[in-house]
């Protein structure tokens, strides 16, 4: 039996397309190993989105030039954002490479490029219009957790960004395959799904009939019930609409939690960004939530040193993390991405500035994500038990709250995939502490 192993790099997105991968070679024959010394196929899903992304998988995959030197029938695939960005360049570029494949339906033909490399190098990446075939299984890590895919692509085109030239415009999946897979996971002892879309809740707008993001929810939670959570990312501000925060709201599948990247505080540089909403906007659509769904964790991105942004805009993106109180963000320094706008803006912020801004914004983080944790103190909340998130050193169980929060709890045994209730007796920037009260 060939062996394979996947290398990931990247969001969830890629994640889910490793999984994929997984899923379809075990139909070629091919068991996944951990370690890459017994791989007869190693594959690299790569994100592309900075160019951090890209050196990690560039070192990763110099390193496995000796490996083949070693096992001569070795293969080695590049997947991924950063094989469609790069095509036919990667195989001129790294001579030992046999194949370089691209997202969406790209994927679904790695098998015929498997028997293609055999013989010569091969490619496929043109631009991806289709989905990957969801007659397909995917290999799932873990029974009590699931990435569904509901939607791929992006049409936004904000000025920084390399995904709508990676995963092609924006295309979402017939709401009956989703409930189909969904069903198949509750019936198979799943508890979380988590819907995935570069903009998950623009889902459907291009579906004949189209069918909006909150009538799907509606749908599943029709299906499931309480049966599993259900958890969604990420979402465009753009589209957060009145419908959806009352979904939100009322479906009582639906996780307390919203990823909605802001991006920068000043409408000047959200301009600039062509992210299509204002300072003002964002705020509205925030608030309202927050009004809605008084439990509500809001998340974000944000990306600092965009070009032309100055002390004053920065300024502003601090403001509106106070005002918004983010429960946790993710804040990226702006990395100029070959063939988008904002590489050519003229205004580039330094380095040294854009290093002293994410400073800011990670300790401004740290006190807002504390505050909102602080707040949970005595409180009792569900927690879906993963073994993976425990700390070795503790002994304590953990899990994620609705909100998406971290606990660790102690005060006994529990299984891996079980609900729990657990009262909140400690908080950090990062995580919670609890005691266990029961399993539900
Ligand atoms: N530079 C820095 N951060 C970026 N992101 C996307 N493109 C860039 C870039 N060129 C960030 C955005 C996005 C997240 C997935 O990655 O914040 O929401
Ligand atoms: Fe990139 Fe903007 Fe699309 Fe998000 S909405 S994937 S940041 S182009």
């Amino acid at each position: 039996m060939p062996k394979l192993k996947v290398v990931t790099f990247g969001c969830q997105a890629n994640e889910l397309d490793s999984a994929r991968i997984a899923g379809l070679l075990a139909r070629e024959g091919y068991s996944l190993v951990e370690d890459e010394r017994e791989a007869d196929l190693i594959i690299l899903n790569g994100c592309s989105i900075r160019e951090k992304a890209e050196q990690k998988l560039y070192s990763r995959l110099g390193s496995y030039q000796a490996l083949k030197a070693q096992r001569p029938g070795l293969r080695l695939g590049v997947a991924g954002c950063l094989a469609q960005r790069e095509g036919e360049g990667l195989l001129r570029r790294f001579p030992y490479l046999d194949v370089v494949v691209g997202n969406g339906e790209h994927l679904a033909e790695m098998p015929q490029l498997l028997q293609i490399a055999a013989d010569r190098p091969v490619a496929a990446v043109g631009e991806p219009t289709g989905l990957f075939p969801t007659d397909v299984d995917v290999h799932r890590e873990s029974r009590f957790r699931a990435w569904v895919g509901i939607m791929e692509g992006c049409d936004n085109f904000c000025a920084f960004c390399v995904v709508p030239m990676t995963r092609g415009r924006e295309r979402s999946r017939p709401p009956d395959h989703i409930l189909r897979e969904v069903a198949w996971l509750r019936d198979h002892g799943y508890r979380e799904i988590t819907l995935l879309g570069q903009t998950v809740n623009s889902y459907g707008m291009k579906l004949d009939p189209p069918m909006s993001f909150a009538t799907l929810l509606r749908r599943l939670d029709a299906e499931i019930g309480k049966a599993m959570r259900v958890r969604f990312t990420t979402s465009h501000p753009k589209d957060v609409t009145a419908d959806l925060i009352e979904a939100m709201a009322t479906l009582p599948c639906v996780c307390q939690h919203m990823h909605l990247p802001v991006q920068a505080g000043s409408t000047r540089t959200l301009q600039r960004m062509k992210r299509g909403y204002d300072r003002e906007e964002y705020m509205v659509k925030a608030s309202a939530l927050r009004n809605a769904i008084p439990d509500l964790a809001i998340t974000t991105d944000i990306i600092v040193g965009f070009p032309g942004e100055s002390e004053s805009d920065f300024s502003s993106t601090l403001s509106l993390m106070r005002e918004v109180a983010f429960d946790g963000s993710f804040a990226f320094k702006f990395s100029p991405r070959p063939r988008t706008p904002a590489a050519e803006y003229p205004d580039q912020v330094p380095e040294s500035v854009r290093t002293e801004r994410l400073r800011q914004v990670l300790i401004l983080q740290d006190e807002l994500s504390l505050r909102r944790n602080q707040e949970q103190l005595g409180r009792t909340v569900e927690v879906l038990v993963d073994r993976e998130l425990r700390k070795r050193d503790t002994g304590l169980a953990a899990g994620r709250t609705r909100q998406n929060r971290i606990v660790h709890f102690g005060g006994g045994e529990i299984e891996e995939g079980v609900l729990a209730s657990v009262r909140i007796t400690g908080a950090t920037a990062h995580h919670l502490k609890g005691v266990l009260t029961a399993s539900l």
